[in-house]
């Protein structure tokens, strides 16, 4: 007995040492903490249940000289996150470089198996070279198995990556399949393929940090969600995302009072006068967003990147709900590409964890240009219409300035099944712009004029008549498509009144397999 228990605590010990003492100073040399040292900062204190510490590599099944390796290089299990269970791996990075082999691979899946049945979300900590090149297409299998399971976990339990070191080659598309990505500025990098790869195809030169650093994901290519200064940030950021999201599909989002109390009639006289006169006047919409939800509870997604839109989690008398915002403040809210994409996918979240969705609408249409058709704006600018579409979470849209044309539609209208939609006495529902409309609908009356100046006069003259006639929240309001204008101060009381009333909503889609979003 006594001799079990030395070995049980050899090997404990020895998968604990993992690559040994030098590799891990190199690791921390480069500004990097250990796999144990992250899921310590990570979970709950002392909370850290491992799972398959007692897995071995042989190396000599792999053609190499003879080397035993415990824990074979990831730690994985489970420990809580606020108290709720979440489920973790982390690539240890001093062993063969964090590369994924098939012993480790299963260790991986083992975890996000238990995930999926448990109800709990998957959290995993990036840090390999990718494929460990000794083992070939076992190593491959392992990568398959583990997308094919973020797959069937998408939807069910929230899945998170921090990207910490390197994450190289069909490797990144794990992260890319789970619902958010961190990533730690200058010790991180994703790419599909290197720079010297890229170097011998296309001849371009790039370094590492230009073609996959943490900046360029977070703010180019919008494959990440959030920008960490260290590994010890980006672990408490993961844990502060984590306030926001249910543990599973079925959970229903968490509620909770942080940072002192805010009342729930809480009114902003500030509001009443946020929105400029002057309708093509910028406004930062986060100053909305702040003054609206409860104090300090606003944590933004994809803060770098398509600035047009805004979204992010925030609370209301403590509900956790999905914002999603037109930014006036860059390229004057339009919606664009990127800005639908990115808004179509936090929709789709919402949606999936049963976070409900509100909306702050102030855009002026889809983005002109060759740039934006070409790139495929009619398809893209479709998700986003899609996502809100087929939502049924609880939806709240207010309108704040500017709805016009398709953008009006796209962004939470009654017509897409938004349960409340509410419009400030600033806004302006129409076609297009006035501008553009009197070019069109009073062509001739404005050729009338005999000078230019006559000409312009009479469109100025008609861009007032089509303003007062259409650019309001009225006429919608006299159709029902808005329920009311609001004074912009009563709006957090508002939209956390028909919150609680929509606590029991319930609405579904017709039987399918799956929709066919336009991707
Ligand atoms: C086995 C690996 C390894 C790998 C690194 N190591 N990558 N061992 N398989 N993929 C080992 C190294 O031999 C070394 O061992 C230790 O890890 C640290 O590596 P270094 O090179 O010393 O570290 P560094 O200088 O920081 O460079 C890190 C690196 C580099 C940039 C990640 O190691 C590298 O380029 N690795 C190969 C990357 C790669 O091409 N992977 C395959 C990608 S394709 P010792 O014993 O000296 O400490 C892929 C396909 C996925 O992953 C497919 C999914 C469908």
């Amino acid at each position: 007995m006594s001799d079990r228990i030395e070995e049980l605590r050899r090997r404990h010990a020895a998968a604990e040492a993992g690559g040994g003492e030098e590799r891990r100073a190199r690791q921390h040399k480069e500004g990097k903490l250990s796999a144990r040292e992250r899921i310590d900062l990570l979970l709950d204190e002392g909370t850290f249940e491992e799972t398959d510490k007692l897995v071995r590599h042989h190396s000599r099944d792999f053609g190499m000289d003879e080397q035993v390796i415990d824990g074979d290089g990831f730690v994985t299990g489970w420990g809580s996150i606020h108290g709720r269970p979440a489920f973790v791996f982390a690539q240890d990075f001093t062993v063969f470089g964090g590369s994924l082999s098939e012993s480790n691979a299963k260790k991986i899946v083992k975890i996000i198996d238990l995930a999926l049945k448990t109800g709990a979300p998957v959290i995993g900590l990036n840090d390999s070279g990718g494929a460990r090149i000794q083992e070939g297409v076992l190593s491959l299998g392992g990568y398959a198995e583990i997308f094919l399971r973020n797959t069937l976990s998408s939807g069910v339990v929230p899945q998170i990556s921090a990207i910490m070191g390197p994450c190289a080659g069909g490797a990144v598309y794990s992260p890319a399949i789970t619902d958010f990505t961190f990533m730690v500025d200058r010790t991180s990098y994703m790419f599909i393929t290197g720079p010297e790869v890229i170097k011998t195809v296309t001849h371009e030169d790039v370094t590492k940090e230009e073609l996959g650093g943490a900046m360029t994901h977070n703010s180019v290519s919008g494959v990440a969600h959030f920008l960490a200064a260290d590994d010890a940030e980006c672990l408490r950021m993961i844990r502060e995302l984590m306030t926001y999201l249910p543990q599973n599909n079925l959970d229903g989002p968490p509620r909770r009072t942080v940072n002192g109390a805010d009342s729930p009639d809480r009114e902003d006289p500030e509001l009443d006068d946020l929105v400029p006169a002057e309708s093509n006047v910028p406004y930062d919409m986060k100053d909305v967003i702040r003054r609206v939800v409860d104090r300090d509870s606003f944590f933004e997604v994809q803060e770098h990147w398509a600035k047009n839109i805004v979204i992010g989690f925030a609370r209301l008398d403590g509900r956790s709900v999905g914002i999603v915002a037109n930014q006036p403040a860059f390229l004057a809210g339009c919606l664009d590409i990127d800005s639908s994409v990115k808004g179509a996918r936090f929709v789709r979240f919402c949606d999936a964890f049963q976070i409900p969705i509100m909306t702050f609408e102030d855009v002026p249409g889809f983005l002109p240009g060759t740039a934006q058709e070409f790139g495929g704006i009619i398809r893209h600018g479709a998700k986003l219409l899609y996502a809100y579409a087929e939502a049924t979470v609880p939806k709240i849209t207010i309108v704040t300035r500017k709805a016009y044309g398709g953008a009006y539609c796209v962004m939470g209208s009654k017509h897409l099944r938004t349960d409340v939609n509410l419009a400030w006495p600033t806004a302006e529902i129409a076609v297009m712009g006035p501008e553009g409309a009197v070019n069109i609908v009073y062509k001739r009356e404005i050729a009338a004029g005999a000078t230019a100046e006559e000409q312009d006069a009479v469109r100025q003259a008609k861009i007032e008549e089509f303003r007062e006639r259409f650019a309001n929240p009225f006429v919608s309001a006299e159709h029902g498509f808005i329920d009311d204008v609001i004074e912009p101060r009563e709006t957090r009381p508002r939209v956390i009144r028909a919150l609680r009333l929509l606590e029991t909503k319930t609405d579904t889609m017709p039987r399918k397999k799956h929709g066919n979003i336009p991707l």
